[in-house]
């Protein structure tokens, strides 16, 4: 492998300059990730088809230079064989709500989804970057299937916490045997890193953050590095302590203040690329100047939009990497 920088940065190890990647970079703000969608035939079979996950997987490392490749997938492709009749249109839909653990196959199902294992394995052969695997966390995987999809607000997760929480606790517990499993999958493939994406649990009070969620989440983390990989943790909202190796933080957050407590991601909102390339790369100086050094990967606060100029997207990479790093 080429370029090490994003896994030096996790190590704290010593950098020539800020590694960057962006969240959902393999997507619809990419031309030539809708003519594939297309030519595949929809989201689903993309993901199905290792030749295309490949493809899509590389696209934004050719159109903007960055420096890790994440697998292309979605946080719900490994409920695919035990949620019979999930699709997406774009966003995930069920046939009907799953609130309840009951059921459902055994998380060894999981083992189902080879095309995901084959495409890690594809990437790897690839790839002059690091592969980052990924997968949702259990309480956001949760959120989509207790609302049966997509929603404006969610809260039917919530409300479950509270009107079933054993029911709560045992789907819980489902999902953090999936998930755990997946991931293992992925880093015996060869994924390099792993990213768990915590987008809803950001909603979850801290008490019940801490009672439903995060002993699983740091057993999850636990047994990963265990593996020799490390973990990035991503949430949108507050920071909060599962035991991973960096934390990728919204942009809500005062970046130093987060460097402080260890190796941090992040963290511009995804919005300023909607000024002009002028503004981004303003915007990127001022916000990595007072964390530039080891242990910071620029990235966005949240996923990419799909209406993103590609012209901003750009400099936002560019800007990134030239950013001046003081040598140790
Ligand atoms: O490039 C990458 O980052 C890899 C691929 C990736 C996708 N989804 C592909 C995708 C990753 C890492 C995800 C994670 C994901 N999926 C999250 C966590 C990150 C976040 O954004 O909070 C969540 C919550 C989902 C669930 C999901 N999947 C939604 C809400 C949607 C629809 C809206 C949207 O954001 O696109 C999807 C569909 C989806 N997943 C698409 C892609 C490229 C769009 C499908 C299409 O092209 O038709």
């Amino acid at each position: 492998m080429g370029n090490d920088l994003f896994l030096r940065a996790l190590r704290e190890e010593p950098v020539t300059r800020l590694p960057v990647w962006v969240m959902r970079q393999a997507g619809r703000y990419l031309p030539e990730y809708r003519a594939t969608k297309e030519k595949a035939g929809g989201f689903l079979n993309l993901c199905r088809t290792p030749d295309l996950a490949v493809e899509v997987t590389i696209q934004p490392l050719r159109r903007l230079g960055v420096d890790a490749a994440i697998l292309f997938s979605d946080i719900m492709v490994p409920l695919l064989p035990a949620v019979p009749g999930l699709t997406f249109a774009p966003g995930p839909k069920l046939p009907r709500a799953v609130t309840s653990a009951d059921g459902l196959a055994p998380p060894e199902a999981v083992d189902e989804v080879e095309f995901v294992y084959e495409t890690v394995r594809m990437l790897r052969r690839e790839l002059d970057v690091p592969l980052i695997g990924f997968a949702g966390t259990p309480a956001t995987v949760a959120t989509y299937l207790a609302e049966g999809g997509s929603a404006k607000h969610f809260t039917a997760f919530r409300k479950l916490l509270h009107v079933a929480p054993g029911q709560a606790h045992t789907l819980l517990a489902w999902l953090e045997g999936l998930t755990l499993r997946y991931l293992r999958r992925q880093v015996e493939a060869g994924a390099q890193a792993v990213q768990i994406f915590d987008s809803w649990g950001g909603e979850l009070s801290s008490h019940d953050f801490e009672t439903f969620c995060a002993p699983g989440l740091r057993r999850i983390v636990a047994a990963l590095r265990e593996m020799g990989v490390p973990v990035i943790f991503f949430a949108r909202g507050p920071l909060r302590d599962v035991g991973a190796t960096a934390y990728g933080v919204d942009w809500t957050h005062d970046l130093a203040a987060a460097r402080r407590r260890g190796p941090v991601q992040g963290n511009l909102d995804p919005a300023v690329l909607f000024g002009t390339p002028e503004q981004v790369v303003a915007a990127v100086r001022e916000m990595a100047a007072p964390v530039a050094g080891t242990g910071y990967v620029v990235n966005l606060g949240h996923g990419i939009w799909p209406e993103t100029p590609l012209e901003c997207a750009q400099a936002f990479v560019e800007t990134a990497q030239s950013v001046p790093v003081p040598t140790e």
